[in-house]
């Protein structure tokens, strides 16, 4: 359902409720934010409860807002007009200038501790400066920014894993990850805007918000202080068309009452402030007529509809396709040939159809059939595990996964060889490549016999074959593409286990002990190694000089840190990874979280206090990174060149 759909039910529910009271409830959604707690974290109640906005798509209604102030308040007022930001609500509080929890909205009145996701954000500050009060909350908004968002996706659809429909459930899904080194790895960023206190003597909204700048907290500048209905219309319309060229998504404009004695008057509803109302965006959406479904085979097998339509200009691009995800989905949508179809991109990066004008419909016209076959191979299509998705079962010989396996190994994220879709459509035709390993075995004559190779694109692919054996072991076991091992989980793999072989041997319960590999990631790694192409695959790449242990990437190595398990927290003069990197070249272990088992915290500057805390508490040895270059001798690299965080607001 579009978030439209959803706010006109909502505001249907409410009318109904006030015309019959006798039929309003308690467990009522509009009586209630919605829940989004989350098992594997702690809840902690809020201080003050984390209400939601009362929101409109019309600007009458934003002028009934601004006429009911008026009545109720008696002296003067303005109005502070911010964006509204479109990611997960977060609530922080700091004591003594250091972050001490960041809890969820969770359901209002309890919320999921994510203090040590939160630390993960780069511009969410662990230490405050400046004259900041010994305690107190503010709350804001944790966002996915675009650029990170068209990366996660990006990775998610190479590993055929359901790409996140908006930048919003990616940044709530990422800040609810039970690793806290993969949130690190998201881009998330927060920008925060309300301070809920009642000892805070701040005249204003604006002053409060200029104040928690002062602090070092990241607060937007986008916001102006109105006096009118007028003036509060321009800054809509301004930002209507604006916002399009910020980084990260908003999806309307919050207008609050900036005086804080005229907030007090104004009050709160069980779920809503009197004192702010919501003014929502509508997402652009455009008609236009479906031309036809391909279906497209994944290299797993799996087939998703993706629809042809007649191309369209939505919010400043020209949508061509949507996806359909599966059959289901065409099903609720109870589309038919021909149809008009209405495509949405508003907060959605990914078009999608979101509804069928009935009106355009040509009587008669047949539903499309999902295919019984496979398009590509003529297999017959089976059920996936959880039936929501086709597959073809043929893997060893459909020729789409068998080439989506070989572009998927080639890709930039894997091993970053020079063979793109042409190239490996013929190598697939003339017979040459069937697995991955066969690149490996193509000879310069065999290449040069190929239609459009000369010397140097063939030198050059030869070089970046001999290149790629170099790739790190993570890479490598992102690359063999075992299902549901994105680049992240290849990652986290390669560092606890160290070497193809020790996960090779791994058992269920140890991979599930792997933060955030759950049964299924832990099933589907099972499977890989247990079949006999899998583990051929394997032995043929390790036969051909790949990567096949973290300990073996190239640069000075040794075994000083041998048996030493240690946790990296704060800033480097080199990054994180490549700290890590180090740590593992030298025979060390990475783990994330400080236990009785840590041998040392290997801190940088602004290490994460929680750490510190835990450390002192446990007695274990905390070590600087001049300590720890001299440790492995090696003397410090020259610092990066800036190491301050870009503002986003
Ligand atoms: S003020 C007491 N200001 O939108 C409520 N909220 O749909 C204080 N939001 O619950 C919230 N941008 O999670 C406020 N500039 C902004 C906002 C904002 C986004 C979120 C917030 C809120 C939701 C309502």
């Amino acid at each position: 359902m579009s978030d439209y759909d959803y706010d006109q039910y909502m505001h249907e529910l409410e009318s109904l409720e006030a015309d019959f009271p006798e039929f309003l409830t308690p467990d009522s959604p509009t009586q209630k934010v919605g829940s989004d707690l989350k098992s594997g974290f702690v809840q902690r109640a809020h201080k003050y409860p984390m209400l939601s906005l009362g929101n409109t798509y019309s600007i009458a209604e934003v002028e009934e807002f601004a006429a009911r102030a008026d009545k109720i308040l008696e002296s003067g007022f303005s109005y502070c007009c911010e964006l509204k930001f479109d990611g997960t609500a977060i609530c922080l509080t700091y004591e003594h200038g250091v972050l001490k929890t960041a809890l969820t909205r969770g359901d209002g009145q309890k919320g999921d501790d994510v203090t040590a996701n939160a630390l993960r954000i780069a511009n969410i500050p662990s230490r405050l400066h400046g004259d900041f009060p010994e305690e107190f909350e503010i709350r804001g908004e944790v966002l996915m920014p675009f650029a990170a968002f068209d990366a996660l996706n990006e990775e998610r659809s190479a590993q055929e894993e359901q790409p996140f429909a908006n930048p919003r459930n990616a940044a709530s899904g990422s800040l609810k990850l039970l690793n806290p080194e993969e949130v690190a790895h998201r881009g998330l960023w927060c920008t925060l805007y309300h301070i809920p206190s009642e000892s805070l003597q701040f005249a204003t909204h604006d002053d409060s918000l200029k104040a928690a700048a002062s602090w070092g907290l990241p607060i937007s500048e986008h916001r102006r202080i109105c006096h009118s209905i007028t003036e509060i219309e321009d800054f809509i319309n301004y930002w209507d068309t604006a916002r399009k060229s910020l980084p990260y998504p908003t999806d309307g404009i919050v207008i609050k009452i900036n005086e804080m004695a005229a907030q007090r008057t104004l009050g709160y509803t069980s779920k809503s402030p009197r004192w702010a109302v919501a003014y929502k965006f509508k997402a652009e959406q455009a008609l236009t007529p479906l031309l036809s479904i391909d279906y497209q085979v994944g290299r797993t097998g799996a087939v998703t509809p993706v629809a042809n339509l007649d191309p369209v200009f939505i919010s400043g691009t020209m949508v061509r396709r949507a996806t359909l995800n599966n059959e289901a989905q065409m099903r609720i949508l109870d589309l038919h040939e021909g149809d008009w179809v209405y495509v949405e991109k508003g907060g959605e990066i990914i078009p999608k159809i979101t509804g069928i004008e009935l009106s355009k419909r040509t009587p008669g016209a047949p539903e499309p059939r999902f295919p019984s076959v496979c398009p590509d191979c003529g297999t017959p299509l089976v059920k996936d595990d959880d039936g929501a998705r086709w597959l073809c079962p043929n893997s060893a010989g459909c020729p789409m996964q068998i080439k989506g396996r070989i572009l998927h190994f080639v890709s930039r994220k894997a091993m970053d060889i020079l063979a793109g879709e042409m190239a490996v459509e013929q190598f697939y035709s003339a017979g040459l490549v069937r697995r991955p390993s066969d690149l490996y075995r193509l000879s310069r004559y065999q290449l040069l016999a190929l239609e459009g190779w000369q010397e140097k694109s063939v030198q050059n692919l030869l070089d970046s074959l001999e290149e790629s054996r170099k790739v790190p072991f993570s890479r490598v076991l992102y690359a063999i593409g075992i299902k549901l091992v994105g680049e992240t989980t290849a990652r986290t793999l390669a560092e606890h286990f160290g070497s193809m072989d020790a996960l090779i041997a791994a058992g269920k319960d140890e991979l599930c002990a792997v933060p955030d590999i759950g049964a299924t990631v832990a099933e589907s790694i099972l499977a890989f190694f247990a079949s006999e192409s899998g583990r051929q695959e394997v032995e043929d790449l390790r036969s051909f000089g790949l990567q096949m242990s973290a300990e073996a990437v190239s640069g000075p190595h040794s075994n000083v840190l041998e048996g030493k398990t240690i946790v990296v927290s704060g800033n480097f003069a080199i990054s994180r990874d490549d700290m890590k990197e180090l740590i593992t070249r030298h025979g060390g272990r990475n783990s994330s979280s400080v236990s009785a088992k840590t041998s040392f915290l290997l801190a940088g500057s602004k290490p994460g206090p929680e750490k510190l805390r835990k450390c002192s508490e446990l007695g274990v040895p905390v070590v600087s990174e001049d300590e720890f270059y001299e440790m492995i001798h090696q003397g410090r690299p020259a610092p990066a060149a800036d190491t301050e965080m870009p503002s986003l607001f």
